[in-house]
């Protein structure tokens, strides 16, 4: 993992040496003038003036992610001027200086530029109608967290490999007074651990299935957790016969590789005894060829990234195991591989999950839900009282909801609430899709308690969620199937390509909302 020096620094950013400084407009153009038409975030003369003459030129119209790079701008002590646009005005916020972070660092990178620093965005700089968009704790959160997840990308088996990740990113601001400067540095803090935590997820994604076997993910959870300080513990066939895991042994039995139980606990020092315990439970297919009811060749190979749902809750841990939230978290991901094979399990075949239902095998290929039925039953077993899971599970939450919005589903819409209310600080975009019970005779089977696919390919996220629902019981409980927003075919200016990462951001934020 790139592990780029992130700095808060307070003083003036002009008089600031660096490679490159990086400054944010916006456009302010309004109904009456809608000619676009730039701003500065920055009150600062020697910078106004410094971009006076390029603002005024109208080549640079502030679109979110576009950049103009001036040359030994006059007055100004950094040897380049960056100037990143934000988009609209009206519609500023954290999420857009989120990307014109990200978008600086991805515009320095390829430039060989490796030290650069950003002036903290100054709202007051714009008419009052605009202004206070930015609170100042949450834009230096934004920024730490745009720069440092901007920063990865996906070329570390190229054996041409130039090393171009980021040395140092300064945040520099001048005008804090002391209570803001404690403010800026906790919520820079805050960013720096999650986005990190993000791109330890996104890591992990990348890997491919040869490599990150369920073992290998399971050495590399222990491996974080030791970093972090969380105890863990990786087990495997003897302990998932044990606990008469069915559901996530037939998976597992087609593979040559044995899965993976891995188990994650995070206790603050404080808890009281009948406190909320939240339950992270991730699917963790290192490799999902479909099984038996094999997928085709096209795009198989993406098939690597369906333990992303796993790596999101590991993220999360980490994040959780630095910024240390008053409440106890226990995370469970079931590991395996999904492969076609003389001992695979079959369609037809009839197996018994741990909870003791059985469910009919409809399509081996919808094997994300039955080692989660396995996981979610297990961490109540472990005492989980609030339930989150995400899962690469199906290609229909795509074709609901496109690659923008991750599919969201739960039985409790307090939990949901708390859900939402983070958002606005992770800027992730999950949407709910209904769990109700009209949708339940999907999966009613002729045979078992349940079988593990619907009859009709219509609603087949909502199918999955139905199915995953028959294990939590009473629980209140959050499903995210991050199948459509796990992996960005396209990069952005403020991302590269691959894995996106997505999920661990929001999932601290929901976990904060149970501190005491
Ligand atoms: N891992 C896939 C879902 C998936 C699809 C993830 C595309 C990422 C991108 C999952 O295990 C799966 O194969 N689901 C099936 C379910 C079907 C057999 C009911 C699907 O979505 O087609
Ligand atoms: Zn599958
Ligand atoms: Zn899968």
């Amino acid at each position: 993992m790139n592990l780029v020096t992130m700095k808060l620094l307070f003083q003036d950013p002009a008089a600031y040496a660096s490679k490159l400084l990086t400054v944010f407009a916006v456009d302010i153009a309004t109904d009456k003038t809608p000619e676009a038409h730039p701003a500065l975030l920055s009150t600062q003369d020697a910078i106004t003036g410094a971009a006076a003459q390029w603002i005024a030129s109208g080549e640079f119209k502030a679109a979110l992610g576009e950049t103009l790079l001036l040359h030994a701008p006059a007055g100004v002590k950094a040897e380049r001027l960056l100037i990143v646009g934000l988009g609209k005005a009206a519609s500023l916020s954290i999420h857009e200086v989120r990307k014109g972070a990200g978008s600086a660092v991805r515009f320095a990178k390829p430039r060989g530029i490796r030290e650069l620093a950003i002036a903290f965005p100054d709202d007051k700089a714009l008419s009052d109608e605009h202004s206070e968009a930015l609170p100042c704790d949450l834009t230096a959160r934004a920024i730490a967290e745009g720069a440092i997840v901007a920063d990865f990308d996906i070329d570390n088996y190229r054996s041409d490999r130039k090393d171009t990740s980021m040395q140092t990113v300064t945040l520099v601001t001048a005008e804090a007074d002391r209570k803001s400067q404690g403010e800026l540095q906790s919520g820079f803090d805050t960013g720096v651990a999650l986005a990190q935590s993000q791109n330890f997820a996104r890591a992990l994604v990348n890997e491919p299935g040869n490599v990150l076997t369920p073992t290998e993910l399971g050495r590399r959870t222990l491996d974080m957790c030791n970093e972090v300080g969380l105890a863990c513990t990786v087990e495997s066939w003897d302990r998932i016969h044990e606990l008469k895991m069915g559901a996530l042994a037939a998976v597992a039995q087609g593979s040559e590789q044995p899965p993976a139980l891995i188990t994650v606990r995070y206790e603050p020092e404080n808890a009281a005894p009948d406190a909320p315990v939240l339950g992270l439970v991730g699917k963790g297919i290192t490799f999902d060829t479909g099984g038996i009811s094999i997928k085709p060749a096209d795009n198989m190979d993406k098939m690597k990234y369906d333990m992303a749902g796993a790596a999101a809750m590991l993220g999360a841990m980490r994040a959780i195991a630095l910024l240390k939230p008053n409440v106890r978290v226990l995370c469970v991901v079931c590991s395996a591989e999904n492969m076609p094979d003389g001992k695979a399990f079959r369609p037809g075949d009839v197996i018994t999950a741990m909870s003791g239902k059985t469910i009919e095998i409809m399509n081996t290929d919808a094997e994300g839900r039955l080692v989660l039925a396995d996981g979610l039953h297990y961490a109540q077993t472990l005492g989980a009282t609030h339930l989150i899971n995400a899962a690469t599970l199906t290609g229909a939450v795509g074709v609901a909801l496109g690659l923008i919005n991750a599919g969201l589903f739960s039985n409790d819409d307090a939990t949901v609430d708390n859900f939402t209310s983070g958002l606005k600080r992770s800027g992730e975009k999950f949407w709910r899709l209904p769990c109700t019970d009209e949708y339940r005779d999907q999966i009613k089977s002729q045979i078992a308690d349940i079988m593990n696919t619907g009859g009709s390919r219509y609603g087949g996220a909502t199918t999955a969620a139905m199915f995953l629902k028959e294990f939590v019981g009473d629980t209140p409980w959050i499903h995210l199937d991050i199948a459509g927003t796990a992996w960005n075919d396209d990069a952005k200016a403020w991302h590269s390509k691959g894995p996106s990462g997505i999920a661990v951001r929001s999932i601290f934020e929901w976990v904060r909302t149970y501190a005491a």
